[in-house]
C-alpha cells in the first residue's frame, strides 16, 4: 500500500451530520415524487449508502461505472462508461449521487448520456466539490463540503483502490 493520510479534512461526525442534512433537504424537495438515485461507482458507494438510509421518500438506487483515474491522481480528457444502468430512466426523477466533482469532465460527460433518455428530471448530488479545479462547468443542486484543492482519500474515495474504508475524509500523501 502506497501513500500515508496527513492531515484529516473531515471528521466522521462532520460528514454524518452533513449527509442527514442533505437527505433532509432531498426528502424536502421530492417529497411530491419518488427519487431514482444513481450510485456512481466506485467512490460514491458509502456516500450513497448513508445518503439513502436518510431518505424517508420512496426512492429506488441503479449503479453506473465511468471511467476517470485509473490507479493515480490526475483525470483524463475522455470519460468512458464501464457499466451502464439496468433500468430505463425515461420520465423518472434521477439524481446521481457522486463522491466529489473535481474537473467536471466524469460527471459532464454521464449528465449527457442520460439526459438524452428522457428523465423527468436530473439533478446531481456531490459529498465534495473542488471548484478551483474545473475544466467543464456543472450545475451540483446538492453540495456536501466544497474543499481546497488537495487529493483526498476516505469515506469511497480511494488512492489506488485503497483508503475507501476510513471513515472520515483525509488528505493523503503519495509520497508518504
Ligand atoms: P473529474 O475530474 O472528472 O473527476 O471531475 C471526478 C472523479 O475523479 C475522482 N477524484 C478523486 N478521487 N480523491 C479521490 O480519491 C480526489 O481528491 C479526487 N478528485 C477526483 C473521483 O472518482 C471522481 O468521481
Ligand atoms: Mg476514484
Amino acid at each position: 500500500m502506497r501513500g500515508k493520510v496527513t492531515e484529516t479534512l473531515l471528521t466522521a461526525d462532520q460528514i454524518q451530520k452533513r449527509v442527514a442534512e442533505l437527505g433532509a433537504q432531498i426528502n424536502e424537495d421530492y417529497k411530491d415524487t419518488e427519487l431514482f438515485g444513481v450510485c456512481l461507482l466506485k467512490g460514491s458507494i458509502i456516500f450513497c449508502a448513508d445518503l439513502v438510509r436518510h431518505l424517508t421518500i420512496p426512492v429506488r438506487v441503479d449503479v453506473m461505472r465511468a471511467s476517470s483515474y485509473g490507479g493515480g491522481t490526475e483525470s483524463s480528457g475522455s470519460v468512458k462508461i464501464l457499466q451502464d444502468l439496468d433500468v430505463d430512466i425515461s420520465g423518472k426523477d434521477v439524481l446521481i449521487i457522486e463522491d466529489i466533482v473535481d474537473t467536471g469532465r466524469t460527471l459532464h460527460r454521464t449528465l449527457e448520456l442520460l439526459s438524452v433518455r428522457h428523465p423527468s428530471s436530473l439533478k446531481v448530488c456531490s459529498l465534495l466539490d473542488k471548484p478551483s479545479r474545473r475544466v467543464v462547468d456543472v450545475d451540483i443542486a446538492y453540495t456536501g463540503f466544497t474543499i481546497e484543492d488537495k487529493f483526498v482519500i476516505g469515506y469511497g474515495l480511494d488512492y489506488d483502490e485503497y483508503f475507501r474504508n476510513l471513515p472520515y475524509i483525509g488528505v493523503l500523501d503519495p509520497n508518504g
